[in-house]
């Protein structure tokens, strides 16, 4: 089954067509990426998947339900969360405040839980762990290194416990160490049915943790499939290298 469905989605900012008559489908419990050179578009499909723009055609469905133009909320709400491709953290507050940020973000369904229980303190320090970073719970945010602030904002959104993940480009400019720790992580989650899509340059990244690979090309898909189709196709080689 589909998770997430994109759907001849075309999106012009003046005269740049970033998308251009896009379809692209996640299979559920997939891990896919999607590649492209520079500027074909990946980051404004995400913006459109999750609400942050609107389309000037085309349709997007999670679970066949047409979430066309739904805002961010509803989309979040609809338990699809996101990273950025520049994080975005608050860096005077904690890594814990973040968390707790994180939670309210949530809205009712927090709300209703009160963050000041015990358990949802021991519940962030357990993702704060799980990504790596427990050490740094009480640092200033902005104290953390770059591919740090990639982890805490990773967590972040794994405290609203969501099925689907968009990450774009989570690997970029974090160092290999962390950049491993960040592909098993993704691997447990997957292993417990979170589906993911990964925009990500690194193509050592994406070919070992990715079962099927999406290219784009000028605002929309130019193939798709498994890691050694996808890395055999001059098609693929061409778009690099042309754009
Ligand atoms: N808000 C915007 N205003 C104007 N142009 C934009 C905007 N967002 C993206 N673009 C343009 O749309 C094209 C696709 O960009 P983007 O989706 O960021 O590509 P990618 O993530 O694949 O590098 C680029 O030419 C980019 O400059
Ligand atoms: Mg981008």
């Amino acid at each position: 089954m589909n998770l997430l469905e994109v759907h001849g989605i075309s999106k012009a900012f003046g005269g740049i067509r970033a998308l251009d008559g896009c379809s692209l489908a996640v299979e559920q419990g997939s891990i896919t990426g999607l590649i492209g050179p520079n500027g074909s578009g990946k980051t404004t499909l995400f913006n459109v998947i999750t609400g942050y723009e609107r389309p000037d055609a085309g349709t997007v469905t999670i679970r066949g339900t047409d979430v066309t133009n739904a805002s961010p909320s509803t989309i979040f709400g609809l338990g699809l969360g996101r990273t950025f491709q520049l994080v975005r953290i608050f860096p005077r507050l904690t890594v814990m405040e973040n968390m707790h940020i994180a939670v309210q973000r949530q809205g009712i369904r927090a709300l209703l839980r009160r963050w000041t229980a015990p358990h949802e303190r021991a519940h962030a320090q357990e993702l704060l762990d799980f990504v790596g970073i427990s050490h740094l719970t009480d640092a200033p945010a902005e104290n953390l290194s770059y591919g740090q602030k990639k982890l805490l904002e990773f967590a972040m959104i794994l405290i609203a416990e969501p099925q689907v993940v968009l990450l774009d480009e989570p690997a970029g400019g974090v160092n290999p160490t962390l950049a491993a720790q960040l592909t098993d992580r993704i691997k447990m989650l997957n292993q417990r049915g979170i589906t993911f899509l990964i925009v990500e340059h690194n193509m050592q990244f994406v070919m070992s943790l990715c079962d099927k690979i999406a290219v784009m090309h000028r605002g929309s898909l130019l193939t798709e499939g498994a890691p050694d189709q996808v890395r055999g196709n001059p098609a693929v080689l061409d778009a690099y290298l042309g754009d």
